[in-house]
């Protein structure tokens, strides 16, 4: 059995985050089925947003409003509230551990324009942002390697709950297949998010959902999972991301009649409006067939910004295209559509990282959850750009904080290692002896169509419920997989199966949730409900899983500062 004081699942900017508090007091650990530098943090391309008024003034009060305004007023903003007021601070604190941020003429900090921000507040290193900051933390995570223990490609198999205490977790070593019992007194999730349940997704492969269905199963409820975000550009056929930077640099989206349509959907914000609707605007001018030739796609047109220019600001932007879709953005415009970007639904947490699970703010002791994977909530219904990097670090290290103040205090729990390895080995047995007739990839391919065709950008009754049936379907073949390798070392076919398993369990929540939600907000839009309604769903989702299926109930939504309003852009 291992074992440390505190254990962090995850290794991208908010698991990291954590550690650095945690490290110079306690032992603490780190453990990533990738490795560190490998996390999906450093794909996030843009920018971190922060008030520093570097081009034009700005305040905290603005970032604020803008935030709220964002999520559809589903946002808590006691959250917002602390992630605006912390982000100047924690910018600085990246720039002095040596984070490369892009420079204005003056030396500053430079900032830039995104979605849904009414100043340009987004701290940038050219388009390769979340790289920046993912390899600044690894420095100091390294020039800490005493103190942080890292378990680079370990598999997390279950979180052990018992008597609303967590007491640590099963991992799986991929390298050789070993499993492993680790105590903890303080277990931390900074997991990442759920995108990889979408044919198209800006989502690296390892986005599988694997904290958030682990904490489900201890008993966890998951919040909001309905609320999944598109970001408006990612290329076409593929879904990689092309930075929201590339439209705040000044590039322009056109339809197949060589239109800038969002004129007529945002006429203030045009291409930045926030993504939900800027999303919204692509799906309905491709579904009503004005898209680029009638197909699925509009086109991103940056060629007026020039080569310069996009080799100074926008370099990997450029890359992709040519060595995705063979298309040079210089010379000619890029091929686009809406692509699963971000989970703004996940564990619920208060703001210091607590996992809370019900609606009277109960705890579940000594478990915490930062970044993606968590639902705090600062993001609503649908996230702002550049706000994301910014939660993982601000959040990553206040739940940082409250777990060492928690893990000095009990001593390291009792664990019965037979009773907690016995379920693991019986879910790997099962799969390994499984009838073997049903194939996984196609499980995993018919389940990405469903989510993206029955809840994409737009959703209805019948395609939810249609949606609901076909994952149920999904999962009673999925008990039938076929898996060839029955080896231990880097068995990727298992991991795959128990990945899958994972995403069929989630979307689940994701199509319950959805079904329930009627109303639409955020990203969350019914079409048979095309209005917000405050005055029924103001309010989030719980699900929670119970012997008789999935039971969904809710929260009341913190509000501090602004009533909700109509989102005019
Ligand atoms: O478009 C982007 O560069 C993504 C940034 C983000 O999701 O925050």
């Amino acid at each position: 059995m291992l074992q440390h004081d505190v254990v962090i699942v995850g290794s991208g900017l908010a698991g990291m985050s954590a550690a650095l508090e945690i490290c110079e007091q306690l032992d603490v650990a780190i453990i990533s089925k990738v490795y560190p530098t490998r996390s999906h943090s450093g794909a996030a391309q843009g920018g971190v947003a922060a008030s520093l008024g570097n081009s034009e003034p700005d305040s905290q009060e603005e970032h604020m409003y803008d935030t709220v305004k964002g999520s559809d007023f589903l946002g808590d903003q006691d959250a917002i509230d602390i992630l605006t007021r912390d982000a100047p601070e924690t910018i600085y604190k990246l720039e002095h551990m040596g984070c490369v941020f892009s420079r204005t003429k003056e030396g500053k900090i430079a900032q830039r324009a995104f979605g849904g921000h009414s100043h340009p507040r987004a701290c940038y290193a050219a388009d390769r942002t979340g790289h920046a900051m993912l390899h600044a933390l690894y420095e100091q995570v390294m020039k800490r390697s005493k103190r942080i223990t890292i378990y680079p490609e370990w598999y997390l198999m279950s979180l052990i709950v018992r008597d609303n205490v967590c007491r640590g977790m099963v991992i799986y070593d991929i390298r050789n297949g070993n499993l492993e019992v680790v105590r903890a007194i303080g277990v931390i999730f900074a997991t990442g998010g759920y995108g990889r349940a979408y044919k198209i997704t800006s989502n690296a492969f390892a986005n599988t959902g694997d904290g958030i269905i682990a904490a489900f199963r201890a008993g966890v409820p998951l919040e909001d999972m309905e609320c999944v975000q598109f970001h408006p550009t990612g290329l076409f056929g593929q879904g990689i991301l092309v930075s929201e930077a590339a439209r705040g640099e000044g590039g322009y989206l056109v339809n197949g009649k060589g239109e800038r349509f969002m004129e007529k959907y945002a006429p203030a914000k045009m291409e930045l409006a926030p993504r939900d609707i800027v999303s919204r605007s692509e799906q309905k001018e491709i579904d009503e067939g004005r898209g680029i030739d009638g197909k699925d796609y509009v086109h991103l047109d940056l060629r007026h910004l020039g080569k310069e220019k996009i080799m100074e600001r926008l370099p990997q932007v450029r890359q992709l295209g040519i060595d995705f879709i063979g298309v040079d953005c210089i010379t000619d415009p890029v091929p686009i559509q809406p692509t699963v970007h971000y989970s703004m639904g996940g564990i619920p947490t208060d703001i210091d990282g607590h996992v809370i699970i019900d609606d009277k703010g109960t705890k579940l002791t000594g478990f915490f959850a930062a970044g993606e994977c968590a639902c705090i909530s600062v993001h609503g219904a649908n996230r702002l750009g550049t706000n994301s990097l910014l939660e993982a670090v601000v959040f990553g290290k206040r739940t940082g904080i409250a777990a060492l103040k928690f893990a000095k205090g009990p001593r390291l729990p009792d664990i019965n290692e037979d009773e907690v390895l016995a379920p693991v080995k019986e879910e790997i047995n099962a799969i390994f002896t499984s009838p073997g007739t049903e194939s996984i990839n196609d499980i995993r391919n018919t389940l990405k169509e469903n989510m993206m065709s029955n809840c994409g950008v737009f959703r209805g009754k019948e395609g939810l419920e249609k949606g609901l049936k076909k994952v149920r379907e999904l999962k009673r073949k999925h008990k039938k997989g076929k898996i060839t390798d029955k080896g231990k070392i880097f068995n990727n076919e298992l991991i795959e199966v128990l990945e899958l398993g994972h995403m069929l369990e989630f979307s689940e929540v994701i199509l319950k949730g959805a079904i329930a939600r009627k109303e639409s907000r955020g990203a969350h839009s019914r079409t048979d409900f095309p209005k917000r309604d405050d005055q029924n769903w103001l309010k989030h989702t719980l699900a929670y899983l119970t012997k008789n299926g999935i039971d969904l109930k809710y929260k009341p939504v913190t509000i501090t500062k602004y009533q909700p309003e109509e989102r005019k852009y």
